[in-house]
């Protein structure tokens, strides 16, 4: 039998980018409930939203100052409980962004931590004395982001705290039940609000080797430090924790680039570990037809063969959104669309990509991300044609993406040809076919070089996707006389197919 979050499509929201109501530049939460209509029109079923909770956003959000309350800047308890309210009332679910890894410094566990080492919470996080009095640090690791050493020296004890972020998210010790046991108590919080589920950040760097030995230089840092046993074992205790709520579910970010592996945290037995993971090896191809059928095998073959449901990711808020990195093209972008929107498992679709967004272009001198290359991505949501584009301010906290007077849901609603309304009909399609969200896949082998294409089948439900991913028209045998029951521009549709495929472009069978 299957539930919401496989037949369903999720769609992530930045809040910090989507609306504005308060004139500080910055969305917040009582903007969200002002656009759900707009996600019941595209069809999704659940949102997911980036982190909400009070932080001193040296990582956005990401550096947890309090896992149970709102920020400020977003709104408080009650704005969330009444966007719960609204959300489930139009039968949206609504995700939460759990980011167990690390807190902020401010987190008040942390400030306990490093005030002395005989702290009843010393042992909550990864300190080590390295050699000299903070010359040299205990190992060689190195953060992901800013450029340096994981460690850094704290000179109110003496000595060196892990982060494998930035120095302002120190790393939990998830060895120690204590904080396996109050990090379980911050779900709880949410679920006992209603929520119904979380996206778990880099869940997959939850234990580190014991021995923190130093790295082969030039080695994977994640390969190295990672300690999966462990991190295997608290995954089975959080969906201990899950499993006491009805219907929620849980989505690894498992930025691991071998999706056999990434398979591997749903547990050995399905219902045992995370409910889905991240596979981000589709989002690293480029647009090409070879590539994509590579993936697509990797993935029925990872996934597949264990009865697990795979994901469909294109974009988020830590890459290049997916129209940019294919060359800008709005026809790319339309095709592109029929891949996670109609292959085997759940879709998670970016705000923006609706509308067919860029990333935006920001100067130097309004940079913002502390890894420093994810500031085009997380540019704020236009809704309307003019400018402030229904934001409360006419200066957002980053620039808007380009053509914002063009891609907005005010324009594009109006559009019946427009990227907006080939996302609503893929939706509508995808839910009211059997096969496209629930079907088995089969890839397609005879098809012209540039064309990757694939067969779902739900009973007698069949529907038949191509895209053309090559440099010129291509044209495909086989299929002739079947209806077009999705294409990329809307007058393609509800014709029989002639078995002739532009450059740049997709269609749905049936
Ligand atoms: C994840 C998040 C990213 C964040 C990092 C540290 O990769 O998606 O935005 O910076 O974890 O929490």
């Amino acid at each position: 039998m299957s539930t919401w979050w496989q037949d369903g499509v999720v769609y992530q929201i930045y809040p910090r980018s989507f609306c504005d109501t308060t004139g500080n530049g910055i969305g917040d939460l009582e903007g969200i409930g002002r656009h759900l209509d707009h996600l019941v029109d595209l069809g999704v079923d659940a949102i997911w939203l980036s982190p909400i909770f009070p932080s001193p956003m040296a990582d956005h959000g990401y550096d947890v100052a309090d896992y149970c309350d709102i920020d400020p800047m977003f709104g408080d308890l009650d704005a969330f409980d009444r966007l719960l309210a609204e959300a489930h009332g139009r039968d949206l679910r609504v995700i939460l962004d759990w980011v167990p890894n690390h807190t902020s410094e401010a987190h008040p566990w942390f400030v306990e931590s490093r005030s002395s080492r005989d702290n009843p919470k010393r042992d909550w996080y990864l300190w080590h004395d390295g050699d000299g009095v903070g010359e040299v640090p205990p190992n060689n690791w190195r953060a992901v982001f800013p450029e340096g050493s994981a460690w850094k020296w704290d000179p109110p004890t003496e000595s060196w705290y892990l982060h494998l972020f930035t120095p302002e998210q120190p790393d939990l010790n998830w060895r120690n039940p204590e904080v396996r046991a109050a990090m379980g108590d911050t779900l709880r919080f949410w679920l006992d609000r209603g929520v119904d589920g979380f996206r778990m950040d880099v869940i997959h760097l939850l234990a580190k080797d014991p021995a923190f030995g130093d790295v082969e230089p030039g080695s994977s840092l994640f390969a190295a430090v990672l300690d999966a046993d462990a991190t295997h074992e608290y995954l089975r205790e959080i969906r201990g924790v899950l499993d006491t709520y009805d219907d929620v579910t849980s989505v690894g970010e498992v930025y691991i680039l071998d999706t056999h592996e990434v398979v591997d945290y749903l547990g050995s037995d399905a219902g045992e570990e995370l409910h889905l993971a991240f596979n981000f090896m589709p989002l690293h191809q480029p647009w090409d037809a070879e590539r994509w059928r590579t993936q697509i095998r990797i993935a029925e073959d990872a996934f597949g063969a264990r009865d697990r449901w795979p994901t469909w990711v294109l974009s988020n808020h830590d890459v290049v959104r997916h129209r940019s990195r294919y060359g800008e093209s709005e026809e790319r972008a339309r095709a592109a669309a029929f891949l996670p929107l109609t292959l085997r498992g759940t879709p998670f679709l970016y705000a923006g990509e609706e509308l067919g967004a860029s990333d935006a272009d920001v100067p130097p001198e309004m940079r913002q991300d502390p890894s420093g290359t994810r500031d085009g991505c997380r540019a704020p949501i236009p809704w309307t044609a003019e400018a402030p584009h229904g934001w409360a301010t006419a200066a957002p906290w980053l620039p808007f993406p380009p053509e914002a007077s063009l891609r907005n849901p005010e324009a594009e609603g109006d559009d019946v040809d427009s990227v907006l309304s080939l996302y609503r009909r893929l939706l509508r399609e995808r839910r009211a076919s059997a096969a496209l969200h629930a079907g088995s896949v089969e890839l397609l082998d005879d098809l012209p070089a540039g064309v990757v294409g694939w067969t779902r089948t739900a009973g007698d439900d069949v529907r038949t996707v191509l895209v053309n991913m090559g440099e010129g028209p291509a044209t495909v045998s086989g299929f002739d006389g079947q209806t077009v029951v999705v294409a990329g521009h809307l007058d393609d549709e509800g014709e029989a197919f002639d078995g002739l495929l532009r450059a740049d472009h997709a269609v749905v069978l049936a």
